[in-house]
């Protein structure tokens, strides 16, 4: 989409990290915003500071966990500003424990908010996107759902790696029918988290993707993905050094377990968690 002037954009967690900076990029490429946060002052307060840039923006208070979610925001979207071209689906929650601790209810808890919530947004924004030819759709995923360094974030994890999934068969899909899809992918970044983490079981070492991967600010993904949208990309890694990691496991696979069993990246010793 290369024109992104008087377009409209749905972001989930937009009050937010990622969500926020995207929204807040969007906005001074002159795209209309719905900020949708669970956090409504936060989501509020967003969309304020794209108003008060001279942008257009609404916020609203809104729970990816529940199925009337995405309904209710096209509603909005459509009673606001008559249209939506633009999805990005980026709510993201983590939970930490061992395979064995962390309990089941956990586990539908990730699922319904970080993977359940795309399959709302499909349901509701694709029809739209379909009958008007154009679009585009922006799923966050993680490193953490294209390789997996640690073992005790499994529900997350999957989460993600499901959301490449569904991403990269919407792009077969709707790419066709003129509408862009970009999975992003990032790496650490800077942002509010951890401050949501549920911990269960005795403390574990945090584990990072590498320490080639450095502390990224949000608003270079944002920019990252207003790059992505205006230039149709689908898979957008915030760090490319990724991609030679991949290169390497898809080489040897065992190999590359094996690698961080022996050498594993740890970032907090668990020592220090308690
Ligand atoms: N920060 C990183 O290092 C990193 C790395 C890889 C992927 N990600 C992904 O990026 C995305 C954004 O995360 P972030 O790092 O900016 O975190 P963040 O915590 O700063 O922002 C997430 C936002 O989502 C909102 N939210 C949480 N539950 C919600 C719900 N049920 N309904 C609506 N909103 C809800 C929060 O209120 C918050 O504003 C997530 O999908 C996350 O998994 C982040």
């Amino acid at each position: 989409m290369e024109n992104l002037q008087g377009k409209t954009a749905v972001v989930t967690g937009g009050a937010s990290g990622i969500g926020r900076a995207s929204a807040l990029a969007l906005a001074q490429r002159g795209v209309n915003l719905v900020v949708a946060d669970i956090d409504e002052a936060g989501a509020l307060a967003v969309a304020h500071e794209i108003t008060q840039a001279g942008g257009q923006a609404v916020g609203v208070k809104c729970d990816v966990g529940q199925d009337r979610a995405f309904e209710e925001l096209k509603a909005l979207v459509l009673a606001r500003f008559g249209g939506v071209a633009i999805v990005m689906n980026n709510v993201g929650v983590l939970t930490r424990g061992l395979p064995e601790q962390i309990p089941l209810e956990e586990w539908q808890r990730i699922l319904n908010l970080n993977l359940l919530s795309v399959v709302r947004s499909n349901l509701a924004f694709l029809p739209l996107l379909l009958a008007q030819g154009e679009g585009h759709i922006v799923n966050t995923a993680s490193f953490a759902g294209l390789f997996t360094y640690s073992f005790d974030r499994a529900p997350y994890a999957a989460a993600k790696a499901a959301i490449i999934q569904i991403s990269e068969g919407l792009a077969l899909y709707l790419r066709p029918k003129g509408i862009g899809v970009t999975v992003l992918c990032p790496g650490p970044v800077k942002t509010n988290i951890m401050s949501t983490l549920r911990s269960f079981g005795p403390p574990t070492d945090t584990r990072g993707p590498g320490a080639m991967f450095r502390l990224m600010e949000a608003d270079e993904v944002g920019e990252q993905v207003v790059e992505a949208i205006v230039s149709n990309r689908f898979m957008l890694p915030t760090d490319e050094a990724v991609r030679e990691l991949l290169v390497r496991r898809a080489r040897d696979w065992d190999g590359f377990i094996e690698e961080q069993i022996v050498n594993p990246q740890i970032i907090v010793p668990a020592a220090k968690l308690t």
